[in-house]
This record gives structure tokens, sequence and C-alpha cells, in this order.
């Protein structure tokens, strides 16, 4: 069996209690991705990591080479990614702490570089994206969520923003109105890229706060006092999605 990517996020630089098996330095024609790759063995099964952000965690949410991550990944034969994401919830089911499992997004982000088939490339392709996420390896997630007895929203519209400065009150209520549960600010162009390579990619969102006007005044501390119990949620549910393989 191929093995399985995982993209950390904020929060989630290295997976503790993993066994290293090496590190890898990949190339692509896009350029660096956020950083080597690292093999590692749980439960038996390779899985293979990148930070989103880089090990330093250096890299802003607009600066990502979201095309090189992909890429990487690809080229060693990963066929499924599971990308681990901060977000802000904005549904009142979205709550601090939990894990959220979108099933549809909604893209605000900008100048970002969004897809492989640029002008002079050989073929085009338009390529299905009505549900952006794969949607057995999604179930899957959440199967082995409820095994692993977390707290988790077993659907959501993810809405990317641009960042890396948080949003007004008022776009979240924009927002909600177009449909968004839940807002970060790395979920595009990343499904879309994975979606051209024909990946099989789904979202582990952890709920690291209420969206802006939802909650808190004071959303820096709240990311503070869930990022790290939520990304602990994390590690369980991978342990339990490997065992389950
Ligand atoms: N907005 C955007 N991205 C985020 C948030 C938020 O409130 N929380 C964590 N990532």
């Amino acid at each position: 069996m191929s093995s399985l990517g995982i993209i950390g996020g904020t929060g989630l630089t290295s997976l503790n209690g993993l066994e290293i098996l090496r590190r890898e330095v990949a190339y692509t024609p896009y350029g660096e991705p956020s950083g080597f790759l690292t093999f590692s063995r749980l439960a038996g099964r390779e899985i293979v990591f990148l930070p989103r952000h880089g090990y330093a965690h250096t890299i802003p949410p607009h600066r990502v080479n979201y095309r090189a991550n992909i890429w990487a990944l690809k080229s060693i034969n990963v066929t499924r990614i599971v990308a681990i994401a901060a977000v802000g919830g904005i549904r009142g089911d979205m709550h601090p702490g939990w894990l959220a499992f979108p099933d549809q997004i909604i893209d605000y982000t900008h100048g970002r570089e969004h897809s492989y088939f640029e002008s002079g490339t050989e073929r085009i392709e338009h390529v299905d994206f009505s549900h952006p996420y794969d949607d057995s390896l999604r179930k899957h997630l959440i199967a082995s969520s409820a095994h692993a007895q977390l707290r988790y929203v077993a659907n959501g519209t993810y809405g990317a923003t641009q960042g890396p400065r948080l949003e007004t009150i008022a776009e979240i209520k924009r927002m909600e109105r177009d449909g968004c549960d839940m807002v970060g600010m790395t979920g595009m162009p990343e499904a879309a890229l994975a979606r051209e390579q024909n990946l099989a990619y789904a979202c582990c969102a952890v709920i690291t706060n209420r969206a802006a006007g939802k909650g808190s005044e004071d959303i820096h501390s709240e990311i503070e006092q869930h990022l790290k119990h939520g990304m602990e949620q994390v590690r369980k549910l991978l342990l339990a999605l490997i065992e389950s393989e």
C-alpha cells in the first residue's frame, strides 16, 4: 500500500511518538516545498509528513508553495493526503477544541499559484471540483474520530481567506451569508491542486477559536488556549485512522 501523506498546519510541525525513518529533500519543477519530507512509521504503516508553514513555522499562508508541496508528495507515490488546518468556527456548533471535516469549500484567496495548468502547458484540464474532498478518505476520518471518541463536526463549508490577518466582523458576516461554516487561510489552492494531481485529499480542521464577532474579543488567546489540545486530538485521530486499515 502506498504511504499516507500528512500536511501539518499551525501547531503541528511534528508528530510526536512517530518512529522517524528518514528525511528527504524534494526537488520540484515548481520550486521548493515547505521543508524536507519526513518518512515515519506509525503502527507499522509508513506516513510522510510535511509541515505546510515550514519546520520553524516561518511561511505565511499566502506564501506557501502549495504546488511544490503537492508535487513533492505525489513524486514519492503518496496517493492520499490528510490536510490538517486550524480554523475559526462560524457556525454555532463549531466549538473551539473540536475537529471538523468539511465537505465543501468557498475560495476567497487571490494571487496564489493555484493550478498546474498554465499557458504553454501541453494540455488544460478543467478538473471536476463539485465535491472538493475525497469522499472515502473523509468518511474514513469521520469513522476514525468516532472510534477514538473524539469530539468533532462531520460536515461544513470551509471558507478560505487570504490572510495572514484575521477577518473583520463584517467579512465573517458575509461569509456566513455565503454559507461558510468555518474559516481558514490554507485550504485553497491546496485542495484543488491535489485534485489536479488526482490525489485523494481530505481536510481535518482543528477549530481553535470562534471567528471574528462570534465569540471572545481576544481571538489570539482563544487560539492559544485550544491549539495544543486540538493537535493532540489530531494525533489520536491519525493513530485510529492507521490502526483501522
Ligand atoms: N480565521 C482564519 N484562519 C484561522 C482562524 C480564523 O479565525 N483561526 C484559525 N485559523
